[in-house]
């Protein structure tokens, strides 16, 4: 109490009017590993960038926010609501947006062939703002000189997801270019099965809305296990399960398994919860859970735990299973299955918004061969499953057993890596060519977690996370890096918050949740400390 009191005395007045000014255009390299890139590509390739000077005075830093897997105006709208103005309102800073080569209209290539989504990597990417600061093009801009280059200013780098991902990367890679970088949820450890994302979807929500999810989904599992095989390896649609499947009325589904692919959906609602209303979906998942547990909210879940042997089913869990397959396909029939028909590949910005699900809602254009091979530009979800084939992953499977199973454990990894098969035929070694071809994919994730993995640190370089984001794991409060960041220092975990809760802001931080609140003036004390650091040591040279 006393706390939020005091805060609210010092903290700062609205942000002012955002002027950011863009796109504007930058000659990029396509590559900055080889020493050319081969016969048939440019050597150079537009990529776009904004920048708000508004607040600049010489002398001032340079916030740097990479747009990552997102087109260039996404990062733009996030950064006037977000934490990023209010950071630079604190330090007078110039903010700098990159769009990441590939992504929105930054285009290297005329079409996303195999051959020419080879430029499309995270070494690639993060040579690209390397070179970008360094040639920072300040004659394009009034009131700018040569100083406002890395050598000259401070670049601090602010990131979300992957985004954020990329900042620390930079930090540790080109130390000479970005002085100091704050992380937000970023994940640090790529792999290609998250399973554990599910699992802590299952730990953490609503206990009888998590038990409703996993009865139904052991339900149609038990049928399936009993289903067999056809010669083309497809589950056999027995009559029980295309009942359950016209029941959810996906009936568009033509196998079992993209069946039960759409009906893991509204698992992707979890990591959207917001404290802030003006988020797209921040209550979601509780209408989804609401809608899960009507009417059997009064009901004694413990009576009929899991573990409960079908010789001995009661009569009231035989209720509660009837009730939980009745309320989840009515939530599935009135509020999923219309929009499961809507071709995807024209859904640009939904896209976008749900490029950060390991569970896919893309189905019909990963199982579809002929779908998944078009390769004109207007196929923007073959940018983000490329970088999921070729070096993240972050497909998920079910928690192994013996624990209990948020999807359906037909949904193998095969299964749900086919898009790499099916879109990106499967070249391996076209994708690394060293690396002996193997008749199995795997998605080489060393290509990401050479950078540090969970336990990456670097002087001023500060994460930000969330207990309640599912990709806690993989992040630099994972579990798997011990207590390193309390030791170190170099990173905040907020205990009531989730994926990305930090990014947006509101006007008067004292509006915020006392957390929010506090975690944003933290990130405002570092960046002034950062600065000041750079001044100090700037003085420190010219002597
Ligand atoms: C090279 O750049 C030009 C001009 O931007 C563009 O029209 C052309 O498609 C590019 N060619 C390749 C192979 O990327
Ligand atoms: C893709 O673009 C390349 C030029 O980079 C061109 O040679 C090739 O024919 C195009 N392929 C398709 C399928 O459009
Ligand atoms: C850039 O401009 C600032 C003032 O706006 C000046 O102090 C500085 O010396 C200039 N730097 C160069 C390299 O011209
Ligand atoms: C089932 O979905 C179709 C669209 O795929 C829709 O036209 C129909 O009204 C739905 N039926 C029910 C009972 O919701
Ligand atoms: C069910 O979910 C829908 C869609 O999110 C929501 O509009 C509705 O209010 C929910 N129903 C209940 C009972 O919460
Ligand atoms: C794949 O998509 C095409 C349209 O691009 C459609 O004509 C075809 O029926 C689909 N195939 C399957 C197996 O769904
Ligand atoms: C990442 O680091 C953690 C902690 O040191 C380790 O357990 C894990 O195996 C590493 N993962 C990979 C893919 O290297």
């Amino acid at each position: 109490m006393l706390v939020t009191k005091l805060l609210s005395l010092c903290l700062f007045a609205p942000v002012a009017l955002a002027s950011l000014q863009g796109p504007f255009r930058f000659s990029q390299l396509t590559t900055h590993v080889q020493q050319a890139p081969p016969p048939g590509f440019n050597h150079t390739f537009q990529q776009r960038y904004w920048v708000d000077l508004s607040r600049y005075r010489a002398g001032s830093p340079v916030l740097f926010v990479d747009a990552a897997d997102k087109p260039g105006e996404t990062a733009v709208q996030a950064v006037k609501h977000g934490i990023v103005e209010h950071i630079a309102d604190a330090v007078s800073a110039a903010i700098v947006i990159l769009e990441q080569r590939y992504y929105g209209q930054s285009y290297v290539t005329p079409n996303l062939t195999v051959a020419n989504l080879q430029f499309l990597n995270t070494e690639e990417a993060l040579a690209d703002i390397a070179y970008f600061s360094s040639n920072f093009p300040y004659e394009a801009h009034a009131g700018l000189n040569s100083s406002i280059r890395p050598g000259g200013t401070p670049w601090i780098a602010y990131g979300s997801w992957v985004s954020g991902s990329k900042a620390a990367f930079m930090r540790k890679l080109y130390p000479d270019n970005i002085w100091g970088a704050i992380a937000s949820s970023a994940p640090l450890m790529a792999v290609e099965n998250v399973w554990q994302y599910l699992e802590a979807i299952r730990l953490r929500a609503d206990p009888l809305c998590v038990q409703v999810i996993t009865t139904v989904v052991g339900e149609v599992d038990d049928e399936i296990e009993q289903a067999g095989f056809d010669e083309h390896g497809e589950i056999i649609m027995t009559p029980m399960l295309l009942y359950y499947r016209d029941l959810f009325n996906l009936t568009r589904e033509k196998t079992v398994r993209d069946f039960m692919n759409q009906v893991a959906t509204p698992l992707g609602l979890w990591q959207r919860r917001s404290w802030d209303p003006s988020q797209e979906d921040h209550s979601a998942w509780e209408y989804f859970c609401n809608n899960l547990t009507w009417s059997i909210a009064l009901s004694d879940p413990d009576s009929f735990s899991q573990g409960s042997s079908p010789v001995m089913e009661s009569e009231q869990y035989s209720q509660f299973k009837r009730q939980s397959i009745s309320n989840y396909a009515h939530y599935i029939r009135h509020y999923l299955a219309v929009g499961h028909q809507k071709n995807p590949s024209q859904t640009t910005e939904s896209l976008h918004t749900h490029s950060h699900d390991p569970v896919s809602i893309k189905g019909e254009i990963r199982r579809n061969r002929t779908e998944s091979q078009k390769t004109d530009l207007g196929q923007v979800w073959r940018l983000w499953y490329w970088q999921a084939c070729t070096e993240w992953g972050y497909f998920s499977t079910a928690e192994p057993a013996p624990l209990p199973a948020m999807l359906s454990r037909s949904l193998n990894l095969y299964y749900l890596t086919e898009v790499c098969r099916f879109a990106f035929d499967y070249h391996r070694q076209l994708i690394l060519p060293l690396l002996p071809a193997a008749d199995d994919y795997r998605v080489p994730v060393e290509r990401i977690n050479k950078y540090g993995n969970v336990t990456i640190a670097s002087p001023r370089l500060f994460f930000v996370n969330g207990e309640l984001d599912p990709w806690l794991d993989v992040t630099s409060h994972s579990p798997l890096a011990g207590d390193l960041r309390e030791s170190t220092g170099d990173g905040l975990l907020l205990r009531s918050h989730g994926y990305g809760s930090e990014t947006s802001a509101l006007p008067r931080l004292e509006d915020e949740p006392t957390e929010i609140m506090l975690a944003h003036q933290k990130e405002i004390d570092i960046v002034k400390s950062w600065v000041a650091k750079w001044k100090g040591s700037a003085q420190f040279n010219e002597l």
